[in-house]
């Protein structure tokens, strides 16, 4: 109840926040005047906006489903978790495999206080929450809690979807990535999605760009080559590095209009 309190305090709704932005940008009801002032210029900026935000929901559902059911992961670590939704990371794995263990950190302490409904883990499994920074890996990987519940001697999932891009600094990201992945055996997967603007019609290209060197996006893209640079020592697995959408779709999706899907998705196996 303290660390709940204490969270609350920490909130401030006057500006605009990702974990909000992106639930009000998915149709959810956690977030602010801000968030939804923030997300309605991206929006008119970037029409796709919406689109994407659902297409990058839908692949971390579909990499946990195959990583549980295909890989036979059985513990996952899910950096960035964003505010719950209907099957997180642990709904989906524990539906195919109920023993699976699964750690969620996200810096927002709103992600915090709603804690509660992604704890909500199979009786055979386990689940966790750390409020931690991923510019500070060391917190992660030393926190008692990550060990009491995933064992690292053995494969873990690493999930960064949608978060590499909140962090502008290509050596700072770079040296994250490579820190959590060196605390994994071989074995382990590493799953990133990760904003791009490599497919943004010029006149939207314009208009994003223009609002991130105003500081009004604090998203930071990056090439389909950094985004697997980020799986240096990992066998990249099928589709390879592709948008979101083309990442295994279910059966009988209908194609996107790739400029309104700005994300590249890819899974790695550790050597
Ligand atoms: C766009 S949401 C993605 C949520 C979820 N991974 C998904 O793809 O549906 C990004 C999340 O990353 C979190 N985040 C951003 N920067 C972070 C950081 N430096 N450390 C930890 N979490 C961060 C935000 O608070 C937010 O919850």
């Amino acid at each position: 109840l303290d660390d709940y309190k204490a969270s609350l305090s920490k909130i401030d709704t006057s500006t605009s926040h990702p974990a909000r932005r992106y639930n009000y940008l998915l149709g959810g009801k956690d977030n602010f005047a801000a968030d939804r002032e923030s997300g309605d210029e991206l929006v008119r900026a970037f029409p796709g906006a919406r689109e994407s935000a659902l297409a990058n929901r839908a692949v971390l559902q579909r990499i946990v489903g195959h990583l549980a059911a295909e890989a036979g992961v059985r513990q996952f670590l899910d950096i960035g978790t964003g505010l719950p939704t209907a099957d997180n990371t642990h709904q989906v794995a524990q539906a195919i495999a109920p023993a699976s263990r699964i750690v969620y950190v996200d810096n927002d302490p709103l992600v915090l206080t709603h804690a509660r409904a992604l704890l909500t883990s199979s009786e055979e499994g386990a689940t966790a929450y750390i409020q931690a920074d991923l510019r500070e890996p060391d917190t992660i990987l030393n926190c008692a809690v990550l060990h009491d519940t995933l064992d690292l001697t053995r494969p873990v999932a690493v999930m960064l979807v949608a978060v590499l891009h909140f962090i502008q600094d290509d050596d700072v990201v770079n040296a994250v990535v490579r820190r959590l992945t060196d605390a994994l055996p071989s074995g382990s997967f590493l799953a990133i999605t990760h904003v791009t603007w490599d497919f943004l019609a010029p006149e939207v290209l314009a208009q994003v760009r223009a609002m991130t060197d105003a500081g009004r996006v604090d998203a930071w893209p990056r090439t389909r080559e950094q985004v697997q640079g980020f799986f240096d020592g990992f066998d990249i697995i099928d589709p390879g590095v592709v948008p979101t959408t083309q990442w295994r779709p279910d059966p009988g999706t209908v194609e996107y209009d790739l400029r309104n899907v700005a994300a590249w998705a890819a899974v790695g196996r550790k050597r």
